[in-house]
Parts: structure tokens; sequence; C-alpha cells
């Protein structure tokens, strides 16, 4: 019996086979069709719009290994422009299919587009969502997974099997209603509920959640051990992830090996993904609750913004029943989250995605080139309307992407003058960056003056996380960084009233988002980007643009029309594409025969 998966039709589950024309080809290749459409559903039992990938929601998982050639063809079935970003993917120098308004112009209503991107040297466990118009409040997101390749052992025993579980708050709004209400200077308020894998909460409390939602029911073995892979893709909520009488033993984020330790809640912040090992070692008296609750709110309030899924065993003897298992209780500590963060290390003997250890790489002994402090403030007025600043500016995206602009010697896409600290002075709208240099290894600095919890996140890099604290963060405060088993992610959290400080080893040539993964405040303006340019260009270090770019902005007369397909010719495509996919597995068996 295959364990819990959303249910997928064929065309996307399996990758198709064969040698590509963009990239290595000694690398094996997988190719998926999305279409991004609206469908109608009720996840806490009020009809919406919601964003499905191929008619599911939450989308389809892409599941590959080390070093294949992705391509993934999107089809934009909204009456707005889309684009698709991967979070935590590198796209080793490759940002031109990064999927954010920096680098790629927006793919129109009706159009279709492919991404194609290495995953090279990267392991662990990933997601995709839609990064503009603030789509992702309505959907479109689906896990990415990068699988060890046979030759490199993972520092645990295989698992009976992977569990993608996607968190994160939602509102009965849509994200049309939602980004009008920000424009209009408005906050969000709180959430409707939290979903589990598209789902609403399971009926634990009927004073609580109403009868008749549908629920995420996560079926499993007595005795075996599964890969959960968390992630939070939600707008702005931290939420407080739990298994009732399971222990969760952490073992990787956002594509690092952690050292392993037990947890019987962890904390996961917007934009964060986790796996964590889960044996089924209880008795199966009853199912057990998952719940994913709201983090440091005033729980009378946000009582109804909580996730609760099943986990149900195989020989369960009956329904989960009673309290949920209690949160945290530390609305007034603010140092259990902290720690629990810190714990969080790098297991430096494992293997990464390449035959040697992750902590081969000596980050401690490093010297950085430049440091950046990045001050976030809470929202400010600029021009009448309500924004989000880093270091006192208001982040507009540019009408034609900076690298495209750069090569088309486009005067004035954007500025190269991004402050590396807050300046004492009236804060400002622009399309301002950071000009960071080639091959260097700078600190960035996190402080947040913000009223709520922040999340950081930067596009086409890991960095390592090496300390936090509260209060303002001061040199002397390098003294306390961890310089030796600091966890590598993409995603880091900034509590209220204090910094984060990360290391980067700038070795990715391209154009980078630095953004708060808020998606209100990303919304209002809390972003930025590193351009990273070696100077001696030289067509190695960075990829040409691809030959199926989009232009727009200054450039929109390059750009031709697209003939669309009909729903005919697109079933067609389907149909074809099942077919090289037959071949393709037949292909494999011969060969592994
Ligand atoms: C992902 O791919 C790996 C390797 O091909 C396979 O073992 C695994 O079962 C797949 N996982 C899912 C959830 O499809
Ligand atoms: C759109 O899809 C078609 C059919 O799969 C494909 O040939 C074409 O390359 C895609 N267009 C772009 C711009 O990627
Ligand atoms: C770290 O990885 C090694 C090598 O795979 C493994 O044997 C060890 O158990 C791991 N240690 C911890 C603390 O997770
Ligand atoms: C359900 O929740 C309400 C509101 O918090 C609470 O008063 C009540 O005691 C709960 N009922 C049960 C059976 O736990
Ligand atoms: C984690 O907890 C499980 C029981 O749920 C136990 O068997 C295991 O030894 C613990 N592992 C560690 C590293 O503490
Ligand atoms: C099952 O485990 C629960 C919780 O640990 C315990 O209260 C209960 O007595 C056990 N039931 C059986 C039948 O062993
Ligand atoms: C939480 O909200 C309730 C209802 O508005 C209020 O009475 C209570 O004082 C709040 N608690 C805290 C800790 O702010
Ligand atoms: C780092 O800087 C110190 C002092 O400037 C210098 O002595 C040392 O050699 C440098 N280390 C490396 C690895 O470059
Ligand atoms: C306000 O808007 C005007 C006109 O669009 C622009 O020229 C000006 O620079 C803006 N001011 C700020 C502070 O961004
Ligand atoms: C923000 O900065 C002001 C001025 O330094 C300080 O008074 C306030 O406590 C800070 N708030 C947070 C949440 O950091």
């Amino acid at each position: 019996m295959p364990l819990f998966r959303p249910v997928l039709s064929l065309f996307y589950l399996l990758p198709i086979i064969f040698l590509p024309s963009f990239c290595s080809a000694a690398d094996p290749y997988a190719s998926y069709e999305f279409r991004v459409s609206y469908i109608t559903a009720s996840p806490l039992g009020v009809p919406q719009k919601v964003i499905a990938v191929n008619g599911n929601f939450p989308g389809p998982p892409i599941n590959v290994t080390t070093n294949y050639n992705v391509a993934v063809n999107v089809w934009n079935d909204l009456d707005e422009n889309l684009l698709m970003t991967w979070s935590g993917i590198q796209m080793r120098r490759n940002s031109w299919h990064d999927g954010v308004l920096g680098t790629n112009c927006p793919i129109p209503p009706k159009w279709n587009w492919t991404y194609q991107f290495q995953v090279k040297d990267q392991i662990g466990s990933f997601f995709y969502f839609p990064s503009i118009n603030f789509q992702k409040a309505s959907g479109g997101f689906g896990p990415f997974v990068i699988n060890n390749r046979d030759i490199i052992p993972i520092p645990f025993a295989q698992p009976e099997g992977d569990i993608f579980i996607m968190i994160g708050d939602w509102f009965t709004r849509d994200h049309a209603a939602l980004r009008a209400d920000l424009s209009a200077g408005k906050e969000l308020g709180i959430p409707d509920g939290v979903l589990i894998n598209g789902k609403g909460p399971y009926q634990y409390n009927a004073t609580l959640v109403p009868a008749g939602i549908q629920y995420e029911t996560i079926r499993v073995h007595p005795g075996k051990t599964y890969r959960l892979r968390v992630h939070n893709v939600g707008i702005s909520t931290s939420l407080n992830f739990r298994i009732q009488s399971h222990n969760m033993l952490l073992a990787e984020t956002e594509g690092h090996y952690t050292v392993m330790q037990n947890y019987t809640d962890f904390d996961i912040h917007v934009g964060q993904s986790y796996s964590f090992l889960v044996t089924m070692d209880q008795n199966a008296s009853t199912d057990y609750y998952v719940v994913a609750s709201a983090r440091f709110v005033n729980e009378s309030l946000w009582q109804k913004v909580t996730g609760v899924a099943i986990l149900q065993y195989s020989n369960s003897k009956g329904p989960a029943t009673g309290p949920l298992p209690d949160p945290p209780n530390d609305f007034y500590d603010k140092e259990r989250s902290m720690n629990q963060a810190r714990s969080v290390r790098q297991n430096v003997s494992a293997s990464g995605a390449r035959p040697n250890p992750q902590g081969s790489f000596h980050y401690g002994q490093i010297n950085v080139t430049q440091t950046y402090l990045l001050k976030s403030e809470p929202l400010v007025t600029i021009n009448k309307t309500t924004r989000a600043t880093f270091n006192g500016i208001s982040f507009i995206p540019p009408k034609t992407p900076i690298r495209l602009a750069d090569q088309h010697k486009v005067k004035g896409a954007y500025k190269l003058d991004f402050p590396d600290r807050p300046l004492n002075r009236t804060p400002r709208a622009d399309i301002s960056i950071i000009d960071a240099a080639y091959k260097g290894f700078i600190e960035v600095i996190f402080q947040n003056n913000d009223s709520i919890i922040h999340s950081v996140h930067l596009d086409g890099y890991s960095f390592f996380v090496v300390g936090m604290g509260y209060g303002d963060w001061s040199e002397d405060l390098r003294g306390s960084y961890n310089k030796w088993d600091a966890i590598t992610r993409s995603t880091s959290q900034v509590y209220p009233g204090a910094w984060t400080a990360v290391l980067i080893s700038l070795d990715n040539v391209g154009v980078w988002n630095l953004r708060a993964e808020n998606l209100d405040r990303w919304y209002l303006g809390q972003e930025t980007y590193l351009r990273i340019v070696n100077p001696e260009e030289n067509g190695k270090t960075e990829m040409a643009a691809p030959s199926n770019v989009l232009y727009c902005g200054a450039l929109q007369s390059l750009q031709k029309e697209q003939h669309h397909g009909n729903a005919n010719s697109i079933f067609k495509g389907h149909s074809k594409l099942f077919i090289t996919l037959l071949m393709a597995l037949l292909n494999v068996a011969f060969l592994h025969s």
C-alpha cells in the first residue's frame, strides 16, 4: 500500500527522461507541464476562488534527483500575469528562470512559458509558488524534492516514504481582494484559518470548527518511519507544528542535513522548509492530531487560526478525541523560540549533494569582504501610500528585468545604490539594488524593528545563519557567531526587536531577489536584489539569456505575439507527452535490465 500522496494524474507524476539541448547532456532531464488555473474550493467551508496547478490544490510535487535538468512548461490560465518561482532552488548561473519580476518578464494570461534549469549539487526539500500579484495567498504552490544520487549516502536509514505537508495561514478572501486591501492601506487582519495540504481543520471542537469541512488524513503503518517534508507556504503567520504523542526527529532544512534531534513541537516561519523523521511508535488506540497553530499571538483571538489534520495508523482503533496537544506556553518568554532556532545545526560530517562532508567548507575562517545592515521598520507612508522598507527604501520592481536591461544596454532601468546601512533620511520608493562583488564573502545583518516576526529569503543561494539575538546588533556581537556548524539555508526568521546575521559566499552570478517572505511586506516593497556579475564576462560563469526569453518594459517591442494553442491541441500535447513518457520508461527499464 502506498503511503499518503496527493491525488495525481500520471502525466506529471513521472518525469520524462530524454536528452536536453539546453544544458549538460550527460545528466537526466525531467519535464513537467503545469496548467495554472482557478478552481472553486471551500477549504474553510466557504466557496472561494483558489489557484490550482493541473486542477490540484496544492499543486503536484516535482520530484527529481541532484543534477537533473528540469523543464516546467507553465500555462497561465489565470486572468492576470503570472510568474512561478522555485523557493530554495539555487538556479546555478541562471537567474533567467528564477521567476521574480527583477529577472523575468511576467507570463501574460493565456500564454505559456517553459522554465529550464539544472538542480546542480543540491538535495532536499523545497517548494514552488507564484511570486507576483499576491497569488500565493490563493494557492498555486506545491512541493519540490531533490533526491540524493545513489552514490551519496543519506545520514539516516531510508524512510518508508515521503509525506508532504504544506501548512499556511489562509483567508476566505482571494488574493485580488487581499491585495486591494493592502493597496488601500488596510491591514489584512487575523487570517480565517490555517490549511494543511489545502484542507481545513478536523472538527476537534464543534464550537470552533463547523461541520462538513474536509480535512487531511495522513495514513501510515505502525512501526514505520516516514520523512515528513513540512513547508510553511502561508502569507505571514509563523506556525507551531506538532504531532500528538509523537517525536519529530529533525533531519534536514532547505537542502542541508541537520544534527538530528527530537522535538515535540517546532516553529516554522513563512517560507521555511523542514524534514522530520517520524516513527509510528504509538499503540494506535486512537488517531492522532497533526497541528499547525499560529505563534506569538493572542490565543483567545486567534483560536480559529489552527490547522488540524489526522495521522491515522493502519491499525487505528478509533478517531482522535479530546483537546489538541498543547502549544508552547511562552507568550512572555522570548527565548524559547530563538533557542530552538539556534539548536538547528548542520551535521558537518554528513555528505551534502556531493560525496564530501557538508562542513568541509570552513566558512568560519573566511574574511568578510563587506557588511550590510538591513533594517526593517514598521510600515511607512510614501506618496500617500502604505509601504514597507529595508533601510528606508521601498522597492519598485523594474519594468525591464535587470540582466535583460544590462544586455540590451537599457539606461536607467535600475539604480545600483542600495545603502549598506540604514540612513537617517525620509523613506522613499525606488528601483534600488545592491551592487555585490562576485566572489565576495559578505555578512548581512537583518535588524527587525517591525512589530511582527519576519522571514527573510535570498534566491540563488544558501546562507550560513551564524547568529541571532534581541536588541540592536553591534560589531562586538560577532564574537557570539557560530563559526563551526551554523545551518545553511535560504530562509531565516528575524524576531521583532531582534537581529539575525548571515554569511553568504557570492559564487553564483546573476541577479538575486532578497526579500521579506511575509507576503504583505514583500508586496508593499520590502525587497531588493543582489546584482552579482563576473567582471571578466567569459560566458562560463553565467548562462546566456534563454531562447524563449520574454521581453517587456523598454524592450517590449522585441516580444513576438504568442499564438495560443486551443484546448484541443493542448490535449494532443499531453497524449504526445504520455507516449514519450512510456517510451522513456521502457528505455529506463531496458537500461536497467
Ligand atoms: C521520488 O522519486 C524517487 C526516486 O525516483 C522515488 O523513489 C520516490 O518514490 C518518489 N517520491 C514520490 C513522492 O513520488
Ligand atoms: C509553449 O508550449 C509549447 C508546447 O509545449 C512549447 O513548444 C513552447 O516552447 C512553449 N513556449 C515557451 C515560450 O516556452
Ligand atoms: C551526521 O551524519 C553522519 C554521517 O552520515 C551520521 O552517521 C550521524 O549520525 C549524523 N549525526 C547526527 C548527530 O545527526
Ligand atoms: C471548544 O472551544 C471552546 C472555545 O474555546 C471552549 O470553550 C470549549 O471548552 C471547547 N470544547 C471542548 C469540548 O473542548
Ligand atoms: C527520538 O525519539 C525516538 C522516540 O520517538 C527515539 O527512539 C530516538 O532514539 C530519539 N532520537 C534521538 C536522536 O534523540
Ligand atoms: C496506548 O497509549 C496511550 C498513551 O500512551 C495509553 O494511555 C493507553 O493506555 C495505551 N493503550 C493500550 C491499549 O495500550
Ligand atoms: C487577548 O485578547 C482578549 C480579547 O480581546 C483580551 O481580553 C486579552 O487581554 C488579550 N490578551 C493579551 C495577552 O493581550
Ligand atoms: C584574514 O584577514 C587577516 C587580517 O587582515 C589576515 O591576517 C588573514 O590572512 C586573512 N585570512 C584569509 C583566509 O585571507
Ligand atoms: C512621489 O511620486 C512622484 C510622482 O510619481 C515622484 O516623482 C516622487 O519621486 C515620489 N516621491 C517619493 C518620496 O518616492
Ligand atoms: C524600534 O526602534 C525604536 C527606536 O530605536 C525603539 O524604541 C523600539 O523599541 C524598536 N522596536 C522594535 C520592535 O525593535
